[in-house]
Formats: C-alpha cells, structure tokens, sequence
C-alpha cells in the first residue's frame, strides 16, 4: 500500500492514549484547545523546550515520550512558526512536519488543529491532513523486505482534533481527491519501465473510466491514419508500440470549449540512436512526468466533479536504439504536415508533443492548453529543481500560472520565446530541425512545440527539474514528486470553474 496512512476528524477532545500532536508559534505559544488539551503538561513542555533550545520554528518539533502531567505515551509540539501570516500552502509544509514526525510505533496519532491565533478552520485543517498524506505517501511496492522502522507514517492511523468534524471533513474531500491525484502520478513516474511501457500506461488512463472520464485510445493504426508521423518515429525503434490516450471530463456546461492538458510521456528515453550516456540514465523512467501529471490531474478534476470541460492528452512511446530506429538525418512528417528533420534522436518529447498538440488544438479547439514534459536538461542548468520553466504565448495564461504556482508551491519561472531564436531550428532540408545549438536549449524546445499550437493559447511547463530525483521536502519523500497536478487544479479551480 502505498499511502495507508488514515486521515479523520474528531471534536476536540485530550486523548488518553497514543500519541499527541500541538501546535506553537515562534514565541511558544499556543491556542486555547491546544492549552487545555497539555493541561498539567505545559510546565513540562516549557522545561523541555528550553533544554532541547525548540523556539517553535516552522517545522520544527519538540519530543517528549511519556510526558509527565499527560496519559498519551508520546507528545510532539510542532512549530508553526508565524502563526498570524500562516497561509495554505505553510498549512500543507506543516502538515507534511507532522507526518515526517510520525514513526512506526505511533500508531494512534491525534493532532490538535489549533494555533495560537485560534481555533484552524476547515480548509486549514483540510490542508494540514493533505500535507500528512502527501508526506506519508511512499513507493516500496518491490520491496520484499520491508524494515519494522522503514514505515513511519505511512501505517498510521491518524486524527484531527477539530472544532467542526463535519465541516472538516467536508472540506477535506476534494482536497483529498487532489492529493489521490498527486499519488497517482508518483505511483505512474516511480513505477519502473519494464512494467509501465506505453500500452500499460494507457490501461491505467483508462482506470479513470471509473470515475466518468470518457476515455479514447489511439493505438499505432490510428495514430497512422492521422499522419502523426513525428511521434511513430520515435516509437518505430521500440518492441512496445506507441500509444496516445485522450481523456475527457465533461463538468461543465454542455458544449464549452474545453481546457486542454498535454504531457509528454516518454516511458523510458535510452536517447534512441543518439543514445545517451549510460550514468543516471535509468532515470529516464520518468520522462513519462509530464503524461502521469496529467493522468494526476484529469483524476483529480473527475474525482472531485470539477465543474469544468477538460481534455488530457498523453503521447505514450519509448525511445529506444534499433535497427527499425529512426536516424539523424531521417526527415519525418507530422501532423501538421511540416516536415521535421532529426538531427539528434535524443530531442524526441518535442516530436512526441508535436502531434499531440496539433491533435487537441484541432479537434478539441481548447480555451488554452498547457502542456507539461520533462524535456531539457538546460531547464535544470537555468533553474536547478525548485521552478518550473513556463513558457507561453498568452500573457494572462502566464500570469494566472505564475500565481497559482506560488500559492500551491509548485512555481514556475518565465522564460522567453521569440522569432530571434528560430533561426536555430532552421534546417536545410526540411521544414525545421529538431535540435538547435546548446544555447538556450530549453527556449528552442518550446520555440519548436510552439509551431504546432496553430495559435491557440498555450503554455508550455519544462518539468525536467521538477517532475523527479528533485530534492526530498516536507510534502514529498519519493522520487516522483507528482509536480503539476496541484498547480493545474489551482488554476482550473481559481480562473476557469464555474461558481456555485
Ligand atoms: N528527457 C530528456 C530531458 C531530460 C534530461 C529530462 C535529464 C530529465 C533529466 C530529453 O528527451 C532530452 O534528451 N533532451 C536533450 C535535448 C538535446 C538532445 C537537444 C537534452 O536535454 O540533452
Ligand atoms: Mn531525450
Ligand atoms: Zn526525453
């Protein structure tokens, strides 16, 4: 299992057993329920917080085993830092604090969601129990042995002591459905490439069936007919054929134009003819990121009855060397109908992307559509592992990204795009190449996809930093962090979703 850890609330009340979980401020301070919840304990808790030098720093912890003036067996006070500036995303970090703190012999947690500035409302506590989930999600599905010590939160049973369970709750489920969507794209970039090869991808897509997604599978037949002939080329080298899946979630109004997600989903990329060098290349199982967040998202959109028309497209192949593998200098023709030629087999999610592109932006005709991909190391080289690279033709779009990637903690930087860099992908004897120079790589890469938008509203997110072997924080400790399934839902939720 790999998130087992349970979520619920309760009034609040002083537990007698297990383990307890307050919060302070950076002046040790605590709310009134969390005060009386210590009763004789705070004196304790002062005398141990000076030894141990705790200032109630944000995400700092205070731990106390069988605590003198309580009955539970283990108290942690957490730091909440700035209780009065707290905003939801700090609610989330903290959260994540509290599961980080969580070991395998805390199998009864009750945390007591107040602070000193009062009483946590719903959303709050609703995001204090998203940031436990997230943290305690972890992937050891091929683990055969698995250490007592190994588990921590992940097998806790755990329960927030709230001032309104109902309301608690209420707010907690579609968060809660987001953060299943989180999981699922972890579970789909961690899974390893012998098992999630492109066909078996799209039978996972397929699962949101359940959930009302109408989903449709090109396999190579079809994908022949529509001439998308720059993604078969790079799948023609691979055993497993390629696949694209479209995913559908009709919430909103009847006939409204959909918004439009695409991800590059790149099973495993060896680089193809152009193949890569053999250290980390194992990796490369997760150049599938920007097509598992999209799976992530058009989850969390149906699961939560997102009041809005969405359509989800994943390019699914594996780029691998062979003797039916496409070679520089082979010129392919998309879509589209422009001609691409191949200089480097290794640039292959913007041929992928290509088509999936031109694919939604005719048939679907979105408001917009954000595409997500792992798809430059140069975007690692400019922004390292903490941003995003956004790049797009539509400044609101831009803008409106650029907030809810603040506010969700999933940020994205803004990088250029202009006709200045187009000589780069110039070619000789086709239409465009698929490679510039070294310089600005990730900005000819987006100048590229940006040829087959056919001018719709379009951001492009280069994930490659973001997506995984990111550093491990207080909201994630696997590998595949999920990146972009939180920041889209924002953005559909705050700028597109009809309002009650
Ligand atoms: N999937 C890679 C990009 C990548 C590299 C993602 C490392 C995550 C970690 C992509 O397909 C690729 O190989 N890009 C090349 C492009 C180059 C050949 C123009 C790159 O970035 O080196
Ligand atoms: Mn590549
Ligand atoms: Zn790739």
């Amino acid at each position: 299992m790999p998130d087992a850890v349970k979520v619920g609330f309760v009034p609040f009340a002083t537990p007698a057993r297990g383990t307890l979980i307050v919060f302070c401020d950076d002046g040790l301070k605590f709310g009134a329920t969390a005060t009386k919840a210590l009763g004789a304990a705070v004196a304790t808790v002062k005398r141990a917080a000076a030894t141990a030098q705790f200032k109630g720093k944000s995400g700092s912890a205070l731990d106390l085993l069988a605590p003198e003036g309580l009955k539970v067996g283990r108290l942690i006070v957490v730091g909440a830092g700035k209780a009065a500036s707290i905003n939801d995303y700090d609610l989330l970090k903290l959260g994540g604090a509290v599961a980080g703190k969580i070991g395998a012999g805390d199998t009864a947690v009750t945390v007591v969601a107040d602070l000193p500035t009062g009483a946590m409302k719903p959303e709050q506590a609703a995001a204090i129990a998203s940031g436990i989930r997230l943290r305690a999600y972890k992937f050891d599905r091929y683990k055969t042995k698995k250490k007592d010590d190994e588990n921590g939160a992940a097998n806790a049973s755990v329960t927030l002591a709230v001032a309104d369970p109902a309301a608690a709750k209420k707010a907690f489920t579609p968060d809660s459905h987001v953060v299943d969507g989180v999981i699922l794209a972890r579970e789909l970039v961690n899974e390893p490439p012998n098992v999630l090869y492109p066909e078996e991808f799209a039978k996972r897509a397929a699962q949101l069936k359940k959930l009302g997604v109408e989903v449709q599978i090109l396999d190579v037949k079809a994908m022949t007919q529509l001439k998308m002939g720059a993604l078969l080329g790079v799948s023609q080298g691979s055993a497993h054929p390629g696949r694209t899946v479209i995913m559908r979630w009709n919430g909103g109004k009847k006939g409204e134009q959909p918004l439009a997600f695409v991800g590059k989903g790149v099973c495993f990329d060896t680089g193809g003819i152009s193949i890569k060098p053999s250290a980390s290349m194992e990796d490369m199982k997760g150049d599938m990121g920007g097509a598992a967040c999209v799976v992530g998202l058009m989850h969390a959109l149906a699961a939560r009855k997102a009041k809005v028309n969405a359509v989800g497209a994943i390019g699914l192949v594996e780029n691998m060397p062979d003797g039916n593998a496409q070679r520089p200098g082979d010129i392919v023709t998309s879509m589209s109908g422009q001609t691409i030629e191949i200089i480097n087999t290794d640039a292959e999610g913007r041929l992928v992307l290509a088509d999936v592109l031109w694919y939604v932006a005719q048939k679907h005709k979105p408001k917009f559509m954000v595409d997500l991909a792992t798809l430059t190391g140069a975007i690692m080289v400019a922004l390292g592992t903490e941003y995003a690279g956004l790049f797009s033709n539509n400044d609101q779009l831009a803008e409106r990204l650029a907030a809810v990637g603040q506010s969700t903690g999933e940020k994205v930087w803004r990088m250029p795009l202009g006709p200045e860099y187009d000589k780069q992908i110039d070619s000789q004897f086709a239409d465009m190449k698929n490679t510039g120079s070294r310089n600005g790589g990730s900005i000819t890469a987006a100048q590229f996809l940006q040829r087959f938008v056919d001018g719709t509203p379009w951001a492009h997110l280069d994930i490659a930093g973001t997506a995984m072997a990111s550093p491990k924080n207080e909201i994630n400790q696997s590998w595949g962090s999920g990146y972009g399934v939180r920041l889209l839902n924002q953005l559909v939720a705050e700028y597109y979703e009809a309002k009650k």
